[in-house]
């Protein structure tokens, strides 16, 4: 795999040299932002790419730390990867092992969703369980009750899934799923796992993510049969064989919108491009209704022209409900609304990691339960703050591009995994941002 993109390795504490980026804040922000492929989709097509024994092309492939370590964990499977630019040509024909290494499935959650590959590939699978993380428990029960109704058997020992299908003839059996909660992880393991077994899959309270029908849509491409994704009910007819193909991915929903806060939480009007403005529908919903206006310009350009920020409500739900992924961001934009605002985290049970860092920049947040009780101040104050997961340091970069004064995000390496030259996007905007190391 290509290691030219800048990777920044997760640093200890203590008096190891650490990256941060240093923001000086209430700078207006001006022009147009490009927005990179979709990490969400990337990661899994990817893995989906597993499934076909010739050379695929995936295009728009953003360089990201994250996209290095699912590409590590292909090549220990026995993959052969090549970047060029921002296409990944992706050679699955000689697989050499079920197994993924564990050292690289524990740093990277996505990476378990090769499982559904490898089992309808090999017949057999070898997959750490990836283990919590900042924001939960992440569990993948549903991941592993779906295989079995495909007729693999599956037990987990030692902290290793392993998945084999039963008796002879090495195929996975049709069969109709219900997830119990509409996983984006789970459904996308599984249509992945349909896609080669004899006869038909229905999986009902499907996730309806962009990302689980751009997988669809990249998986047809490959000669599979799939229809619905995109809605909670997804059919899927096995094939023998897929073929190879040229893909390009989605661009990045999380990353729009994070810019799009940028633009709000600073008073300046923006363009992003390229967007697909139906996969931000609930983002623009709330946006609009906190003042700012939107407007879709032809053929795929946003423009955010900022008003007062005003209070509102926000829950996050299963798409097509307003993102988790969404929710650290908009939180530090309502910490500077006129009024009190309510934000409700209902998909993952830990993701209020953002609020302490914010309260130390001055934002009035008080979390009850799986609530945060926002009440808006005048101003927030620059402050050095630690993003303790990939969205809460987004959260803090924006919080800092607003602050009177200077702050310092450290935990770059959460940062690095999910936006690409976030920084460099920012400067090119107008924003004071630079990338400093040392052992705070
Ligand atoms: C995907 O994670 C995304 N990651 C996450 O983005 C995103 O926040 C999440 O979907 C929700 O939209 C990738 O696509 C790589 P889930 P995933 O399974 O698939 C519970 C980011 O910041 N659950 O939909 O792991 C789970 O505990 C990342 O880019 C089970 O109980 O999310 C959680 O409460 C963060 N059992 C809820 O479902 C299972 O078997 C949603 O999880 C699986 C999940």
């Amino acid at each position: 795999m290509d290691t030219s993109l800048s990777q920044t390795k997760a640093k200890s504490s203590g008096d190891e040299v650490q990256e941060a980026l240093r923001i000086w804040g209430r700078r207006p922000l001006s022009g147009n932002v490009r927005i990179s492929g979709a990490k969400n989709s990337a990661l899994v097509l990817m893995a989906g790419a597993l499934l076909c024994p010739e050379q695929c092309r995936l295009r728009n492939v953003p360089a990201l730390a994250d996209i290095n370590r699912m590409g590590q964990v292909l090549e220990a499977l026995g993959v052969k990867l090549q970047r060029r630019g921002d296409a990944l040509d992706i050679d699955a024909s000689t697989l050499t092992t079920s197994k993924a290494p564990y050292e690289l499935v524990s740093q990277l959650r996505a990476s378990f969703f090769v499982i559904g590959s490898l089992v309808a590939r090999l017949g057999s699978a070898r997959v750490p369980l990836p283990g919590g993380c900042a924001i939960g428990a992440r569990p993948v029960d549903l991941h592993v009750r779906g295989l079995q109704a495909l007729g693999a058997e599956v037990r987990i020992e030692h902290g290793i899934v392993y998945a084999d299908i039963k008796g002879s003839g090495g195929k996975l059996k049709g069969a109709k799923i219900y997830l119990d909660y509409p996983s984006v992880g789970a459904t996308e393991t599984l249509m992945m796992a349909a896609t080669l077994a004899e006869g038909e899959t229905i999986i009902e309270n499907a996730a309806q993510e962009p990302e689980v029908a751009d997988l669809a849509n990249f998986c047809r491409a490959m000669g599979a049969k799939i229809r619905g994704a995109g809605t909670n009910t997804i059919i899927i007819v096995g094939v023998p064989r897929l073929h190879t193909t040229d893909y390009s991915i989605i661009p990045d929903r999380i990353e729009t919108g994070t810019f799009l806060v940028a633009g709000a939480i600073t008073g300046s009007e923006i363009s992003l491009s390229p967007v697909i403005p139906e996969h931000l529908t609930p983002v623009i919903a709330k946006l609009r209704e906190i003042g700012s206006e939107i407007i879709f310009e032809e053929p795929n350009r946003l423009r955010i022209i900022p008003g007062e920020l005003q209070a509102t409500d926000i829950a996050t739900l299963p798409y097509p409900g307003f993102p988790t992924d969404m929710q650290a961001q908009f939180m530090t934009l309502l910490s500077l609304s006129e009024g009190n605002s309510v934000v409700s985290e209902t998909v993952f049970e830990n993701r209020m990691g953002h609020v302490p860092e914010l309260v130390r920049m001055g934002a009035d947040v008080r979390i009850k339960g799986e609530n945060a009780i926002i009440r808006g101040v005048p101003m927030l104050s620059g402050a050095p703050v630690s993003g303790t997961d990939l969205r809460a340091s987004a959260a803090l970069v924006l919080a800092g591009l607003a602050a009177d004064g200077e702050t310092l995000v450290k935990g770059l390496h959460h940062l690095d995994r999910g936006y690409e030259n976030l920084e460099g996007k920012l400067r090119k905007l107008g924003a004071k941002v630079e990338r400093v190391t040392g052992n705070w």
